[in-house]
């Protein structure tokens, strides 16, 4: 079993390239099956996520070239229309395969997604979604058999919650449907704006009249096209959350800055000095101790974000005051707690709250990685501490961070991998 051995208290100080967006690449993968032709994307991470989702496209008949971070995916040939069980249970977004098979081929058979486990995370909000436009569903042990005979019909749809996975799912199942689809209430991820244009470059019809809102006018095919993914928000604000706790200095290239607009002022109050009007980069500069002391609720965006949660309780375990976040997204997103109570750390869960007492010092001991932005937190707090971390889990890691030991080694970190 490979480890991460992280030997703490380094300050970090250099230039880091933030990785291509994991929640907009595997969307936009998925989607390519839509177009029939071939789509060229650009900045593509290379993640296990990513590797997940080739090996879907390739099992249903699809061509899959590689030059750099680039992707070229060639969907002329699907011959298939459903998914083996061991490939879905790899990954939750897996599941946005179902829109995807649905307007490419007209049928689906798929099994239940798998995913960090993060509590319950049902798939309602997708179904009824693609019933209300006209999607036959079977479902039976957990598998579903869909189909769309006579082809589907567009409506009106508002999401009980803005569920990020739905919203993905119904946007690629209406592009082709006939008539109008107007979705509300639907999730305002940048993640989902990044896949609309790659559909509108592909010859879809989406507007976007207004903040949660979209209308989705159908049309017979699609085409193919070139598209470049978004820069990663989640690792862009670990990589944060790392300069915090190392006195640090890291100038993140590849940064859309309004995509982290709820989290910048959180490092702001901790004392760190962020400089966001360099183009497309950001510099974030530590104090010799961050200061944090507030509340942290976790929102759908354009809130803060979930997937930051972790990795910036890490960044608080180590900071001067008390802070409490309240986890309102995921029932189940505070297992990275008991590793860092491993550390040394001083945290108090009850139900969806947590409350952080920093500590003067965390202490390297070996902690074991439970879903991915949990073991984004374990590497954050690692090198911050003294001494030698040993981080099992990897795999959770290498789900969706490119490069995450070669990146931080460069910029002075004592990390490796054995
Ligand atoms: C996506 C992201 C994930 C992020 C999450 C919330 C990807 C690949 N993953 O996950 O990194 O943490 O958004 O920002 O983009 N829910 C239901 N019924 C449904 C769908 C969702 O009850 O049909 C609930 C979920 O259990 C959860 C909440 O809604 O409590 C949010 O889930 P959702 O926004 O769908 O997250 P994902 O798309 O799974």
């Amino acid at each position: 079993m490979s480890k991460l051995i992280i030997e703490g208290a380094r300050r970090l100080k250099g230039e880091i390239k933030i990785q291509g967006a994991k929640n907009s690449i595997l969307p936009i993968l998925a989607a390519s099956l839509v177009t029939r032709a071939e789509c060229v994307i650009h900045n593509c991470p290379m993640i296990s996520d990513v590797e997940t989702t080739l090996k879907i496209l390739r099992h249903l008949g699809c061509g899959i070239k590689f030059d750099g971070n680039t992707i070229i995916v060639n969907s002329e040939n699907i011959c298939k229309n459903n998914i083996p069980n061991l490939l879905m249970r790899e990954m939750r977004s897996s599941i946005i395969f179902l829109g995807a098979l649905i307007s490419s081929v007209g049928s689906a058979e798929i099994s239940l997604p798998g995913g960090c486990e993060l509590g319950p995370r049902p798939i309602d909000m997708h179904i009824e979604g693609l019933r209300q436009l006209g999607l036959r569903i079977n479902e039976g042990h957990g598998i579903l058999k869909c189909s769309n005979e006579g082809g589907l019909e567009g409506c009106n749809i508002s999401l009980s919650f803005p569920s990020v996975g739905a919203t993905e799912n119904l946007i690629i199942a209406s592009v082709r449907a006939r008539g109008t689809t107007v979705l509300s209430n639907i999730a305002r991820e940048p993640e989902i704006m990044d896949l609309v244009g790659f559909l509108n470059s592909c010859g879809a019809k989406i507007e976007s009249p207004g903040e949660g809102t979209l209308i989705i006018e159908g049309v017979k095919n699609l085409h193919g096209t070139e598209h470049t993914i978004i820069p990663d928000r989640i690792a862009a604000v670990t990589y944060m959350s790392a300069a915090a706790v190392t006195v640090g200095d890291l100038f993140l290239k590849n940064v859309i800055k309004d995509h982290i607009g709820a989290v910048i002022p959180v490092f702001e109050e901790a004392g760190c000095t962020v400089e966001t009007d360099i183009k497309n980069s950001l510099r974030i500069i530590a104090p010799t101790r961050p200061y944090f002391n507030r509340m942290i609720r976790t929102m759908p965006y354009p809130g803060f974000p979930t997937d930051a949660q972790a990795p910036v309780m890490a960044m608080s375990c180590l900071a001067d005051g008390t802070s409490v976040f309240v986890e309102n997204i995921f029932s189940n997103r505070y297992k990275h707690v008991g590793e860092l109570l491993r550390l040394g750390a001083d945290i108090k869960v009850e139900g969806r709250v947590a409350v952080v007492e920093g500590v003067k010092r965390l202490s390297g001991t070996e902690v074991a990685a439970m879903d991915l932005r949990g073991a984004a937190a374990l590497v954050v707090a690692g090198l911050g501490a003294e001494g030698i971390t040993k981080i099992s889990g990897l795999s959770h890691i290498d789900r969706g961070y490119e490069n995450l030991e070669n990146n931080l080694e460069s910029v002075g970190a004592s990390i490796k991998r054995v």
